[in-house]
């Protein structure tokens, strides 16, 4: 079997408590892997550790102990490989659209030449439908607008992992809507390889092919990874008429009430992060998944 192309294992994050004394411990024990192409989704409460998880897999946050591996190397700092796209768009103020995407295309592309990079900008902002905007200033567009130019921004440099943070949560529910099919479509013809933050069940349901669920902090822990068993083909409109629709929904909902608390004051050891359950909804016995030896490194390049 080829290695996952992301691989985290035994991931812990500790602060040093408030009084000095001991360390408080926001998760533990975590292990999981994406594999090349695939839409992987986080839930669980605030303050379980989920933006903490994906700064760390961005390089911009380190864990106190595991390690993560990218395509066979341990990752160890922020890289143009891997795209982050936060719940604010992050653009810079005094530069268009296009200005900005540019930006992020010569640092990725140093080599290109000028029509290479314009080509690149004016293609990323019509996959995103901005075409008329190239010239307007981010205080000129929408919300929605602006978290466009975001996302066509991170996709421009070609990114190996797309890393999202909630990207939709300060958005109004339709134009959050549009955004979602967008970002369907680029993703599934692209095969982009991304890891989202939601806290939107049905988000999770419409694009990830996986959700991990994290219980409650601290000491937070992935308790499942529930497969997506809706169909490949499905759309925002339809997913509510597929017979697994309602299953999964209420599976996730009564995990984000109830059991995300319950789990997390079960007695320590009461979860395995490397035989973490993977649940399949339509079949009868959950599998769990040993996740396997770390796999070999090759020399740490970042
Ligand atoms: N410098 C720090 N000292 C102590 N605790 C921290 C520090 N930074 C973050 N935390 C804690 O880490 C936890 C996880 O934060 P975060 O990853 O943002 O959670 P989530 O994204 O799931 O809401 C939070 O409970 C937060 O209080
Ligand atoms: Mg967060």
């Amino acid at each position: 079997m080829r290695n996952p192309l992301i691989s985290v294992e035994n991931l812990a994050k500790r602060f040093p408590e408030p009084s000095g004394k001991g360390e408080l411990t926001v998760f533990d024990d975590i292990w999981f892997t994406i594999e090349e192409g695939e839409f992987v989704c986080i839930i669980g409460h605030s303050g379980c550790g989920k933006s903490t998880i994906l700064n760390a897999l961005a390089g911009l946050d380190e864990a106190s102990s595991g390690v993560i591996i990218i395509d066979g190397q341990a990752i160890s700092g922020p890289s143009l490989d891997r795209a982050v796209i936060f719940q604010g768009h992050a653009l810079m103020p005094w530069m268009s659209a296009l200005e900005n995407i540019r930006l992020a295309v010569t640092s990725r592309f140093p080599e290109w030449s000028k029509a290479q990079v314009q080509d690149q900008c004016e293609k990323y902002l019509r996959m995103v439908h901005l075409d008329g905007a190239h010239d307007k200033k981010p205080a000129q567009l929408s919300g929605g607008m602006k978290q466009r130019v975001g996302i066509a921004r991170a996709l421009a440099i070609e990114p190996q992992i797309l890393l999202m943070d909630e990207p939709f949560s300060a958005l109004d529910a339709l134009t959050r809507g549009s955004l979602q099919d967008e970002l369907m479509g680029i993703c599934k013809s692209t095969k982009q390889t991304t890891f989202m933050i939601t806290h939107d069940v049905d988000e999770a349901l419409l694009l990830a092919d996986k959700i991990l669920l994290m219980t409650n902090g601290p000491n937070a822990r992935v308790a499942e990874i529930v497969v997506n068993t809706l169909p490949e083909n499905r759309s925002r409109d339809s997913l509510h008429k597929h017979e697994q629709y309602y299953p999964l929904r209420n599976h996730l909902i009564e995990f984000l009430v109830t059991r995300s608390r319950e789990l997390a004051s079960e007695a320590e050891g009461a979860l395995d992060g490397r035989q973490t359950k993977v649940v399949r909804l339509d079949e009868t016995k959950p599998e769990t998944v040993t996740n396997s030896e770390p796999a070999p490194l090759r020399a740490v390049n970042e």
